[in-house]
């Protein structure tokens, strides 16, 4: 017999109450073992609640699981079914353990009620253990649950882009990488257009904006999620922009707690946040950078680039001395005749790495503009689209499996989880 309140969850069917939490942004995929799993799933994805959520089922197991993933990314959310005893469950998860991404969050659908086996998988760092026949509001609470426990780590990442000084393509970039983001790592991922008078990040989609971001900025207290879906202008299946209107007609007092209940709005409910912070310096925009889950420093190679960085880099390592360090791109690489600070210098005089270097490259990023495309729609070939894909990786590669092939268990997974 598994604990009681499990054992209750798994078997009896559950009525609308109504009071099931809307399922954030994440990705699901389901490997059931069994035809009738699979479609209570599928009834599960057509409720309201989960229409946030992107959905896929197939059939095949544990099994067929642990052999997609050998060759992509574990998704946000992965629910796995078989029908097989104890010791079976736990050696396929022993494989699957070998190929899931650390923040993903494993759902395991058996059909033995069992409490040593409950009892096991949640020590090994599974999130839920479910029995079937199951009901679809109980896929959906389950899920919902492992987001609004007040224990849980937030669904998102914030990622804050910021030049180091005036036109170095800080905002070309984070728009770049947020597409690369939605696309090739199907992350739901939201752009935060934080330069209210001279933002482009509608030019450079080629969308109509809103006045989403000064509505939310304006009424702090009433943002969530809800609010922030209503104020999202959509750029592709899981990309949306939140921004101004653009222009200087306005003058909008920004006060850092109110960017703060927006960026925590929305990463409440979306795996991927990246926010354009324009180059000025205000509270509010250190505020931003110390608190965001990852910095992005985009330099160009001169001296004045190189001293903000260097001001900028020292300030926020000092700030957050236990937080992945700022990554420094280098951009606009090679413009003819420019007398330049080679990589190796620059990072030298910062005592960094630098993470990408992207060459000069007017056509294709001028093309890019002016179409309102993205540098990889227009120019995939170009070293710059090659050297901002390996940003995007290394950016998305926090999600990668822990430790080599063999070597990785649940188990490390569920303590580095607690440590959090
Ligand atoms: N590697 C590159 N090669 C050529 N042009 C580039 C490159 N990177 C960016 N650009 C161009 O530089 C211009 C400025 O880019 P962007 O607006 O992204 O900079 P920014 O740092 O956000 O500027 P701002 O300080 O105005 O916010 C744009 O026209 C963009 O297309
Ligand atoms: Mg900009």
């Amino acid at each position: 017999m598994i604990s009681s309140s499990s054992q209750a969850a798994a078997i009896s069917p559950v009525p609308d109450t109504g009071l099931v939490a809307m399922v954030p942004r994440v990705n699901i995929h389901a490997f059931c073992d069994n035809q009738q799993t699979a479609e209570t799933i599928q009834s599960a994805a057509s409720d309201r609640r989960m229409s946030r959520a992107h959905i896929t089922i197939q059939l095949g197991g544990i099994p067929a699981a642990a052999q997609v993933y050998a060759g992509q990314a574990t998704p946000n959310v992965l629910i796995v079914e078989s029908h097989g005893s104890r010791d079976a469950i736990l050696a396929e998860l022993g494989q699957l353990a070998q190929v899931c991404g650390p923040s993903t969050k494993v759902v395991v659908i058996g059909h033995l009620n069992d409490v040593i086996l409950y009892r096991e998988l949640i020590r090994q760092g599974v999130s839920e253990y479910l029995v079937a026949p199951l009901h679809q509001l109980q896929i959906i609470e389950t899920v919902a649950n492992l987001y609004h426990d007040p224990k849980a780590a937030p669904v998102g990442r914030v990622i804050a882009f910021v030049g180091s000084k005036g036109g170095v393509g800080s905002s070309t970039i984070a728009h770049n990488i947020a597409w690369q983001m939605s696309k090739r790592f199907a992350t739901d991922t939201v752009i935060t257009d934080l330069d209210l008078a001279f933002g482009t990040a509608g030019l450079n989609f080629n969308q109509d904006t809103t006045n989403g971001i000064i509505d939310a900025l304006g009424q702090p207290d009433r943002v969530d999620a809800t609010l922030i879906d209503r104020l999202l202008t959509k750029l592709g299946d899981k990309l949306s922009l939140l921004s101004g209107p653009g222009g200087v007609d306005r003058e909008v007092n920004i006060e850092a707690h109110a960017v703060e209940t927006i960026l925590d709005a929305i990463r409440g409910s979306v795996p991927c946040v990246i926010v354009d912070v324009p180059n000025m310096w205000a509270p509010w925009i250190k505020y931003t950078l110390t608190h965001a889950d990852l910095v992005v420093i985009t330099a160009t190679p001169e001296l004045a680039s190189l001293r903000n960085t260097k001001n900028l880099y020292d300030m926020l390592r000092q700030a957050r001395p236990n937080d992945e360090a700022p990554k420094i791109i280098l951009n606009q690489v090679g413009v003819p005749k420019r007398p330049e600070i080679p990589a190796a210098e620059f990072g030298k005089a910062i005592a960094a790495e630098i993470a990408a270097v992207i060459p000069y490259d007017a056509q294709s990023f001028g093309t890019a503009q002016s179409n309102g495309q993205m540098l990889f729609e227009v120019a995939a070939k170009s070293k710059a689209a090659e050297a901002l894909d390996g940003l995007a990786q290394a950016i998305a590669g926090g999600d990668k499996p822990a430790k080599a092939k063999g070597g990785f268990s649940l188990l490390d997974k569920f303590t580095k989880l607690r440590k959090k």
